[in-house]
């Protein structure tokens, strides 16, 4: 199985987090986001743990909650002491909704409006990460309207590719984020920064990409990113005290994945960091990370019911269920690979594509699968490793409401988010 939280009992059946999926599916109804409560506290402990054993008190690790947003996480982050980063007002609203501390939020996004600036200043976030200088501008003025002095950190562009799909791939010169060091552009936001007298800048922060698996991808940032930094020392004399190296782990979503000793990795960068600030002569910044996906990925599941089997002689198979890119557009967005699970058959199996129930021939949620031969209408289909960026990304195209998202714990089950009603939906027609 591709993660040890996925198993099968000796009837075949598909255990998630040690339950049945059938049961739950017949408790809840599909198509249902599973998550795995364990799973995801015990994927914040090891980073706080690498932090707490790695890098200077105060550094920290936040999660991204891009990758997941909903109540419940973020009261399982405060409860595991993480930090959030937030990229919308919806997100910190959902992050306050939740007693999540204002304070423990770094809010993101390229396109910050003057109203989401000054909902986040008004409510006490504690540390913009901005991305450009009209944002800059902007937020100093809100800040120096409403009287206070806003932690900043600016988001760089280091020039690195981090080989992983270019749509999520951040920290290239010519990005759509962030201000570029190679151009010059980072240094002058730098000082535009440290002019403002409403804004206290604190260090520096880049993301050069998601599903990274690459093993030197955060050293050579850090190549980039602590020069910059002792630049900055050299022609300001300001000495930044954080620095930010963005999210972006990988994670396993097929049996031929590397898996990443995050642990491992994050030692490696740690030793690799503090061996270049002595060579700079530079004071160790306490160290911040945004894991998104690899806190939640393999701590989903997303369990489906097949509506139909359609075999189309000398040509393919389609297995379609109910469910498709409105709740998963991942295969659609970018062909991420996913592992599909019967929840109850093996036996003979058939080359087939899992199809969602979508008007779009491109609403697939993984091709070139195999699948037992006789999956028929009304069997469950299971796509593994749904924890991220499935739920976040939900859309109510064709007008189908949004799955539920039920929070498996040794504690007992909840449903941490509400099935999306017909009601729900035309709620905000007019
Ligand atoms: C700025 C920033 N930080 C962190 C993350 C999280 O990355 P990942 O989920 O790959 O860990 C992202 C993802 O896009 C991001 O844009």
């Amino acid at each position: 199985m591709l993660s040890d939280n996925i198993s099968r009992d000796e009837n075949y059946l598909l255990h998630f987090a040690g339950q049945s999926v059938t049961a739950l599916a017949e408790e809840y109804g599909t198509p249902l986001y599973l998550m795995d409560e364990q799973r995801i506290r015990g994927n914040m402990r090891m980073y706080t743990k690498a932090f707490a054993e790695n890098f200077l008190p105060g550094s920290r690790p936040l999660f991204a909650s891009k990758a997941a947003s909903f109540k419940a996480i973020y009261r399982i982050a405060k409860d595991e002491g993480m930090g959030v980063d937030c990229v919308s007002c919806g997100e910190i609203a959902t992050a306050l909704a939740a007693d999540f501390p204002a304070g423990d939020i770094y809010f993101h996004g390229n396109c910050k409006t003057d109203a989401d600036i000054r909902y986040a200043v008004e409510r006490g976030v504690g540390c913009f990460v901005v991305d450009n200088a009209d944002e800059l501008l902007a937020l100093e003025r809100i800040a120096a309207g409403l009287g206070v002095k806003q932690r900043v950190l600016l988001r760089l562009s280091p020039g690195i590719d981090p080989h992983t799909y270019a749509e999520v791939s951040t920290g290239m010169v010519d990005s759509k984020f962030g201000a570029a060091v190679e151009t010059g552009q980072a240094m002058e936001l730098l000082k535009l920064s440290l002019a403002q007298p409403h804004l206290l800048t604190e260090g520096v922060h880049c993301h050069v990409g998601s599903q990274v698996f690459d093993e030197d991808v955060y050293e050579r940032t850090i190549d980039i990113m602590l020069p910059f930094m002792a630049q900055v020392r050299k022609e300001t004399g300001v000495t930044l005290p954080v620095l930010n190296m963005g999210g972006g782990y990988g994670v396993r979503y097929r049996e031929s994945d590397k898996s990443v000793d995050i642990p491992g990795r994050i030692a490696a960068v740690a030793e690799h960091f503090r061996a270049l600030c002595a060579e700079l002569d530079f004071p160790e910044p306490k160290m911040l990370m945004e894991p998104g996906r690899s806190i939640v990925a393999d701590a989903g599941m997303t369990v489906y019911t097949v509506g139909a089997v359609k075999h189309i002689p000398g040509y393919k198979s389609y297995v379609i269920v109910d469910g498709g890119m409105g709740d998963n557009p991942r295969y659609a967005l970018y062909k991420a690979p996913y592992t599909v699970y019967h929840a109850g058959k093996g036996g003979v199996m058939m080359l087939c594509d899992l199809a969602g129930r979508c008007c779009e021939s491109g609403d697939m949620l993984q091709p070139k699968i195999t699948l037992p031969a006789d999956t028929c209408r009304g069997d469950l289909v299971c796509v593994a490793t749904t924890g991220a960026y499935n739920y976040s990304m939900a859309s109510n195209y064709n007008r189908l409401g949004r799955p539920p998202v039920v929070m498996l714990s040794d504690k007992g089950n909840y449903v941490a988010v509400k099935r999306e009603s017909i009601d729900e939906l035309l709620g905000l027609d007019n």
